[in-house]
């Protein structure tokens, strides 16, 4: 019995051992394979006398029932390299199924194409394997997938392959194969799927492919040199995509429409004629095709007319070609759409408003075009990518468009005249994709940078008052509480009650409204006061009226009246929330029409909301009350450098003397409420106004399209924040002010007026120039423009200055109040700054943008 158990044994031990290793089996031919191009290969025999796995369990292969012959093998990137040696595979008689893909393999012996008869796939996709493809390869008669692609095939396509009459795949792209697609071609009639796209195959499309190749599905011949006219695909009825992109064909694309195709790619050919009659001559059904490109032919005409009823576009592109002029196309039902490229098709007037609805939108293209007009919404969910450059577009961009740009891929609006000016753009997106109306951005346009460093800057003094906020709020808690535990809370709850009365009063007040300041009268013609709106921009759920401005400046009563600028009186006050505001009336004069459009001064005011710059005086919301124009602006706790320089207290700040210690360090005991104007008299302080008042008129004139003009700098048009921020104001006003105001505002402000506008010239911004030079002498002189005694019999700061500056003589121009030393060098530098700017004729003066960086040059040192 133990013998018995001994023989059965070894017999087994031979059996398996035969199928695995012995000479002249499958498994000896792969092993010897899998071994001589460096792959993987499974142990020779067991451990301790085991039998040796059967080739059939070896990963990737697969054997028939006999467990002996190979049926298939999978070595996709196995790490084979070279070339397929002879005695290997080309004796697998009966492999059915062959993958070499994705390896090293440069060749292969003689032998290989004498593999069996009984192959039916191969792919040898992604290998080096250069060469002729030989004939031998029409062996294969029942051959269905043959993948050759990116290899290095090069030399004709044999006509042998003719006679692979089960072929259902063929893909042979990625090489360098070239020539004509050889006739014999059509003999695969089984073919489903071609692909020979990418190789540099010439000559034509085969006449009779449409009537050979009948379950044609996919037929892909991009990127090679194919020339001549499309085939007749008609009768082809599973034909579904079809890809010519990239050769030369010529001729009309009409032949396209004939067969129920989902994917067209026709572009960049030679193809001619018009489009438009294409689908009302054929039967084509608009309704299948998801993907349509015709771009970069000679199509001309027109459009197709009946666009809109392809429903399932998910991809249109007609760009770069020859069309006429015409109007945009309605397409807003083709609600698939992803991707639109319309560029340079002669779309003429405004962009069709129904491309708001195309929500899934994310690509936009219509750049080259001759639109006019504001752009739509669009529908902004996915966007990703917008290009509407070299256009006539006008106006602003749709706020949710403003918003989204940050997030897109890319975007583009050069060579247009629209309007923008948004601080959220980084400076070199704005740079590249705003191309073309006005000059680059300056320094001073990139807020965020300068954002940046007044945090970190605060930040120390931040945390020490919230420190003592802390301190002071725990402790008032603490009273409260024992207060109330004594006298109970009902004195507190009555005085909350009293509170909202107040609020709710003026609800009930209506109009016309009259009011009186020293120098004017004002009327708001409205009804009840309650029902005209407040617009608030950055808190637009606030929802203020007229009512509650009456009731934050006691009905604009002269007590809170701040001054009376050019436009018109300035009130203060606080909005219910807390806000402290600053609420200019910009007087309407008479001469201004009455039916002026309220819309568009709503649009520009809109418009100025959207300007930020750390350096500007934000307009905080607005309202329009009868005729007058009501802009409501952060309150400036500091007041202006006018009353800094020269006035006495007006508002909350004083200056009484000009002592010698610096307001940093002020600020560093106390916070900012209790600076007061000691600082002032340092270099470091009045550098710092310049240079932000700079920043502030240099993005204004080269980050803002159309470029904004002030119009009227001074130092009361700088004012300064809770830190001492400077921060310009009234900029954009000019053009809401009509008739005889404007043109007054237009001559300048006395003492501050450029020589041009006397002569009547109109305002530039090197008009603004010139008055930023007379605040940098007012800085450096502490003197007025105007009035003060200079010597010499001078009329003004600026011809006494420039007289100074002329004869070297600058040094007699600085403030004594000036306490710093060793600043007196940059303060002269400051002076030849200005009289720069104070040029008499326009071109001489820089630009605010190299003022910016003169001013940067002579920054005085921050360590002491
Ligand atoms: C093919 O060979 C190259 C070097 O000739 C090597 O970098 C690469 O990794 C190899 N690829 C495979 C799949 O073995
Ligand atoms: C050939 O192999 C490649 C790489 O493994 C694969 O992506 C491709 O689909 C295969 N070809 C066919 C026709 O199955
Ligand atoms: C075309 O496809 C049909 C249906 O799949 C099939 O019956 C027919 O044999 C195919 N024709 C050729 C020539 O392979
Ligand atoms: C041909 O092969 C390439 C690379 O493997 C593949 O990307 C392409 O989709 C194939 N073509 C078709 C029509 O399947
Ligand atoms: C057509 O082929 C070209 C070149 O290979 C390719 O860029 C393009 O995406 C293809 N078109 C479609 C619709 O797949
Ligand atoms: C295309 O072939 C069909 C028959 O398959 C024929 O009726 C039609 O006229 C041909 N079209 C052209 C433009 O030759
Ligand atoms: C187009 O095809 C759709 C379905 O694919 C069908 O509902 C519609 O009736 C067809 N239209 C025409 C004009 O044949
Ligand atoms: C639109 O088509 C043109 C021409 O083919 C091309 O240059 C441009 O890159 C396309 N635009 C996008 C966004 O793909
Ligand atoms: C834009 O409009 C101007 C003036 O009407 C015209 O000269 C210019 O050719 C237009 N540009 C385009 C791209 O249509
Ligand atoms: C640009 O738009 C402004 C108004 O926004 C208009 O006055 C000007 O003529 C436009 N320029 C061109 C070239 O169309
Ligand atoms: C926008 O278009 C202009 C003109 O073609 C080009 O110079 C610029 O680089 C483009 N910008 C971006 C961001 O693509």
């Amino acid at each position: 019995m133990g013998l018995h158990l001994l023989s059965s044994f070894l017999l087994a031990l031979l059996l398996g051992s035969s199928a695995a290793q012995q000479a002249n089996t499958d498994g000896f031919f792969v092993r010897d394979f899998l071994q001589k191009m460096g792959g993987d290969v499974p142990p020779a025999a067991g451990e301790g006398g085991d039998s040796p796995p059967s080739v059939c369990s070896w990963r990737g292969v697969f054997c028939d029932t006999s467990g002996k012959r190979v049926l298939k093998l999978s070595a996709s990137a196995a790490g084979l390299s070279g070339e397929i040696p002879e005695n290997t595979l080309g004796k697998l008689a009966t492999l059915r199924h062959l993958d070499l893909s994705r390896n090293n393999i440069t060749g292969f012996s003689s032998d290989f194409w004498g593999l069996g008869s009984s192959l039916r796939s191969l792919n040898l996709s992604g290998n080096q394997i250069s060469g002729r493809l030989p004939n031998n390869v029409g062996n294969f008669g029942l051959l269905e997938m043959l993948d050759l692609s990116h290899n290095a095939f090069s030399g004709e396509i044999p006509t042998t392959v003719g006679s692979l009459a089960a072929l259902r795949i063929l893909n042979l792209t990625g090489n360098k194969l070239e020539g004509v697609i050889p006739d014999g071609f059509l003999g695969c009639r089984s073919l489903v799927v071609v692909d020979l796209s990418s190789n540099q195959l010439t000559g034509r499309i085969p006449e009779e492919l449409g009537s050979a190749l009948r379950n044609l599905t996919v037929l892909n011949l991009a990127g090679n040199r194919i020339s001549g006219r499309l085939a007749n695909f008609s009768g082809m009825a599973s034909f579904v995509s079809l890809n010519l992109s990239g050769n030369q064909l010529q001729g009309s694309v009409q032949g396209v429409f004939q067969a129920p195709l989902r994917v067209i790619d026709l572009s960049r050919n030679q193809f001619q004629g018009h489009v438009s009659p294409v689908s009302s001559d054929s039967s084509f059904n608009w309704s299948r095709l998801e993907h349509l490109d015709l771009s970069e032919n000679h199509l001309s005409g027109e459009l197709f007319p009946d666009l809109n009823e392809g429903l399932s576009l998910r991809h249109l592109a007609m760009a770069r070609n020859r069309f006429s002029q015409q109007r945009f196309p309605s397409l807003e039902k083709l609600s698939r759409l992803q991707f639109l490229n319309l560029s340079a098709t002669g779309l003429a007037g405004g962009i069709h408003a129904g491309i708001s609805r195309l929500s899934g939108l994310v690509v936009l293209d219509l750049s080259r075009n001759h639109l006019t007009g504001r752009i739509p919404d669009l529908g902004t969910g996915d966007l990703a990518v917008v290009d509407l450059s070299f256009n006539n577009l006008t106006g602003e961009l749709p706020p949710a468009l403003l918003q989204k740009l940050p997030e897109l891929q890319r975007f583009n609006f050069s060579f247009n005249n629209l309007t923008l000016c948004s601080a959220e753009l980084s400076l070199e997106s704005y740079r590249s994709s705003f191309l073309g109306s006005q000059n680059d951005c300056p320094i001073a346009a990139n807020p965020e940078l300068l954002q940046r460093r007044e945090k970190t800057r605060r930040w120390g003094l931040k945390v020490k008052l919230a420190v003592a906020v802390a301190v002071v709020m725990a402790v008032v808690f603490l009273l409260t509480g024992l207060v109330c535990l004594a006298v109970g809370c009902r004195r507190t709850r009555r005085w909350a009650a009293k509170q909202l009365s107040v609020r709710e009063e003026p609800t009930t007040v209506s109009g016309p409204f009259s009011f009186q300041t020293d120098s004017t009268t004002w009327v708001a013609d409205v009804g009840a006061a309650a029902a005209v709106p407040v617009v608030i921009f950055e808190k637009p759920l606030l929802s203020f009226t007229f009512a509650d401005l009456l009731s934050a400046t006691s009905h604009f009563d002269r007590g809170t009246l701040l001054a009376e600028g050019r436009f018109g009186p300035v009130y203060h006050g606080f909005l219910p929330g807390g806000l402290h505001v600053a609420v200019k009336v910009l007087v309407r004069s008479s001469s201004s029409s009455p039916e002026e459009d309220s819309g568009a001064a709503a649009r520009e005011l809109d418009r100025l909301g959207r300007i930020r710059h750390p350096n500007l005086v934000p307009l905080t919301g607005y309202c329009l009350a009868g005729d007058q124009r009501i802009a409501i602006y952060e309150y400036m706790e500091n007041g202006n450098l006018q009353n800094l320089l020269h006035d006495l207290p007006l508002g909350v700040h004083a200056t009484e003397d000009w002592s010698n210690d610096t307001w940093e360090e002020e600020e560093k005991k106390d916070g900012a409420q209790s600076i007061t104007s000691e600082g002032q008299a340092t270099w470091r302080f009045r550098h710092r106004i310049a240079l932000g008042a700079a920043r502030a008129l240099a993005f204004l004139h080269h980050g803002c399209i159309p470029q904004i003009v002030h119009m009227d700098v001074k130092a009361s048009s700088i004012f300064l924040d809770s830190s001492f921020e400077p921060r310009l104001s009234d900029f954009g006003l000019a053009k809401l002010a009509g008739g005889d105001l404007a043109a007054e505002i237009a001559r300048g402000s006395p003492g501050y007026a450029p020589p041009e506008l006397a002569g009547g010239g109109a305002a530039t911004a090197k008009s603004d120039v010139y008055g930023f030079g007379v605040v940098l002498f007012e800085l450096v002189t502490g003197k007025k423009p105007l009035g003060d005694d200079y010597e010499e019999g001078e009329t003004s700061l600026v011809s006494w200055v420039r007289g100074l500056v002329k004869r070297n003589e600058v040094a007699a121009a600085v403030d004594p109040k000036v306490s710093e030393t060793g600043s007196e060098k940059q303060m002269e530098e400051a002076l030849r700054i200005g009289y720069l700017c104070t040029a008499d004729s326009p071109a001489k003066r820089p630009s605010m943008q190299q003022i910016v960086g003169l001013l940067k040059d002579i920054e005085p040192i921050v360590d002491q």
